[in-house]
C-alpha cells in the first residue's frame, strides 16, 4: 500500500478524486495527512468526510518564516510517506522542504508544461493566458517538483481541446476533468517504480 500526504489551498476537487479512487479500491494507498494554508478550504471539508488529519500551516499560524518552516518538517517527519502530492497547493514551498522529499513531490498543473508555468501561473490565470493567446490545445502536467517552480521531470500529460467560445472558466472546468483522471493513476505508477526501487 502506498503511504501518502497532500497539501492542498483550495477547492480540493484533485484531493477528493484520489481520494475516491481510494475508497472505491481502484488505488491501493492510504492518505495520512493533509497540509493546507487555508483551514477554511474545501479541501479541508474533504480530509474531515475521509478522517484525514488536517493541519493548517500557513504564515497565519506561523508569522515567522522559521517557525513555518519547521512546522512543515513536523508534519512530514512525524509521518512515513512515500510521495507527497501537491493537490492545488498554491504556495511555493521551502527549498529545505522540498530538498528533505527530493523526488517523492508530485504536482499537477493545468497547462501542458512547459508552455504556461512559472511564476504567476497558476489556477485560473493559466487558463486565461491560454485562452488569450489563441491556443487550440491545452491540458495537464504531472510532475516531479524541483526548486524552480514547474520545473522537474514530467511524469504524465492529458491534452484538451481549446473550443472557439471557451472562456477560461469553462477551459478550466474541462482540464479539471481530465486532471481526476490522470492525477490518482501517475500517483499509483510512480509509487510503484519507486517501490520496485527500493526491493
Ligand atoms: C487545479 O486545476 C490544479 O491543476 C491547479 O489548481 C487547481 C486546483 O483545483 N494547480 C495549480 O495551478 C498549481 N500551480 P482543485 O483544488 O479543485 O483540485
Amino acid at each position: 500500500m502506498l503511504k501518502i500526504g497532500v497539501m492542498a489551498s483550495g477547492g480540493g476537487s484533485n484531493f477528493k478524486a484520489i481520494l475516491d479512487r481510494i475508497d472505491c479500491g481502484d488505488f491501493d494507498a492510504k492518505c495520512l495527512f493533509l497540509i493546507t494554508n487555508n483551514g477554511n478550504c474545501g479541501a479541508v471539508a474533504h480530509a474531515k468526510n475521509f478522517d484525514v488529519p488536517v493541519f493548517h500551516v500557513s504564515g497565519k499560524t506561523h508569522p515567522e518564516r522559521s517557525a513555518y518552516e519547521s512546522a512543515l518538517l513536523e508534519v512530514i517527519d512525524r509521518f512515513d510517506i512515500d510521495l507527497l502530492v501537491l493537490a492545488g497547493y498554491m504556495k511555493v514551498l521551502p527549498t529545505s522542504f522540498i530538498k528533505r522529499l527530493a523526488g517523492r513531490i508530485l504536482n499537477i498543473h493545468p497547462s501542458l508544461l512547459p508552455k504556461y508555468g512559472g511564476k504567476g501561473f497558476y489556477g485560473i490565470h493559466v487558463h486565461e493566458a491560454v485562452v488569450a493567446a489563441g491556443e487550440r490545445e491545452s491540458g495537464a502536467t504531472v510532475h516531479l517538483v524541483g526548486e524552480e517552480i514547474d520545473s522537474g521531470r514530467i511524469l504524465a500529460q492529458c491534452r484538451v481541446p481549446v473550443l472557439e467560445n471557451d472562456t477560461p472558466e469553462t477551459l478550466a472546468a474541462r482540464v479539471l476533468e481530465q486532471e481526476h483522471q490522470l492525477y490518482w493513476k501517475t500517483i499509483r505508477d510512480y509509487g510503484e517504480g519507486l517501490k520496485t526501487i527500493s526491493r
